[in-house]
């Protein structure tokens, strides 16, 4: 069994600020530090450092030399990312002092996807491999759609968000991770009990990993629900939090663990990730996550 990754990847400029800017203010920010980050490079880096093989999959611009190269010092095989002309894939980071953070994406390479390119890939993968999704790039419902018909296993992380989601063939997906926000925005529901019983009406093949910020998480599966709280610890950044469980959570249903652990190990490897500055930076290493674990 092998896992894909098809994922952005993006360079990261982070900005620490006061406040996030305001519409119309001008705004001199604090530090600027460049990390390589990305949804899709995120998770794969966290697959990597959670113990896992991982084939990514996607598009770096002519300046994506150093995207390259961090995720093959994590092990990460990229022999189907493919360069092109232009820009990689950016983000806009605005961090605050309470390490709350709010990102504007350029799409650049992660955009140029094709579907010559995404059989090419998907023609070294069989039946029960998994494919891992996020929402950065484009040609997600020909890859749900494409991935389905060969029996691979999808899990998609429908971030960012958009309404264009709502058409893709979701009913495909094995694994939805999502937070609060996207959830609300997929089904209508208010509360995480609504927003799951109205998932589940849509979707009812597909197992639902509900994230809720310090809330914890609720994994939803068939009539089953099981609840982890979250770790309280101090934010400086919660970039790639998200995306860090994800990998982390991915990593641990791959390998065996019981349905405990893997929440736990996820929800202790995305409290380290906010303790530190960066997205692909901040992702913890399995054995960082043990101690953390064992300490508590
Ligand atoms: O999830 C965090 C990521 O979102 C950042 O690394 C940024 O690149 C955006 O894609």
């Amino acid at each position: 069994m092998k896992v894909l990754n098809f994922g952005s990847l993006n360079y990261d400029y982070t900005y620490q600020v006061s406040h996030m800017v305001r519409p119309g203010e001008t705004l001199a920010s604090k530090n600027l530090q460049i990390h390589c980050g990305g949804k899709g490079l995120n998770q794969s880096i966290a697959l990597a450092r959670a113990g896992m093989k991982v084939y990514h999959a996607g598009m770096v611009g002519e300046d994506g030399g150093q995207l390259l190269d961090t995720c093959r010092q994590e092990g990460i095989d990229t022999d189907f990312v493919l360069a092109c002309e232009g820009k990689s894939g950016h983000a806009v980071i605005q961090v605050t002092p309470k390490g709350e953070n709010c990102i504007l994406l350029y799409g650049g390479a992660n955009r140029k996807n094709s579907v010559e390119h995404i059989d090419k890939v998907l023609a070294s993968f069989d039946e029960g491999d998994i494919l891992l999704l996020q929402n950065e790039i484009n040609l997600v419902n020909e890859l749900i759609d494409r991935a389905s018909r060969k029996g691979m296993k999808i899990v998609l992380n429908p971030s960012p968000f958009e309404e264009e989601l709502l058409g893709y063939r979701l009913d495909k997906v094995n694994t939805f991770l999502i937070n609060e926000t996207e959830g609300r925005q997929m089904s209508g529901g208010k509360t995480p009990e609504e927003i799951l019983m109205r998932l589940h009406e849509k979707y009812p093949e597909s197992e639902f990993v509900l994230t809720l910020g310090e809330k914890g998480v609720c994994l939803s599966f068939g009539k089953e629900c099981l609840t982890v709280p979250a770790f309280c610890v101090e934010a400086v950044d919660t970039t790639a939090a998200g995306d860090t469980f994800t990998g982390f959570y991915l990593a641990g249903v791959l390998q065996g663990c019981g349905r405990e652990e893997i929440l736990r190990r996820a929800c202790a490897a995305s409290a380290l990730a906010v303790m530190k500055k960066g997205a692909a930076a901040s992702i913890p290493r399995m054995k960082d996550v043990e101690l953390f674990l064992s300490e508590r």
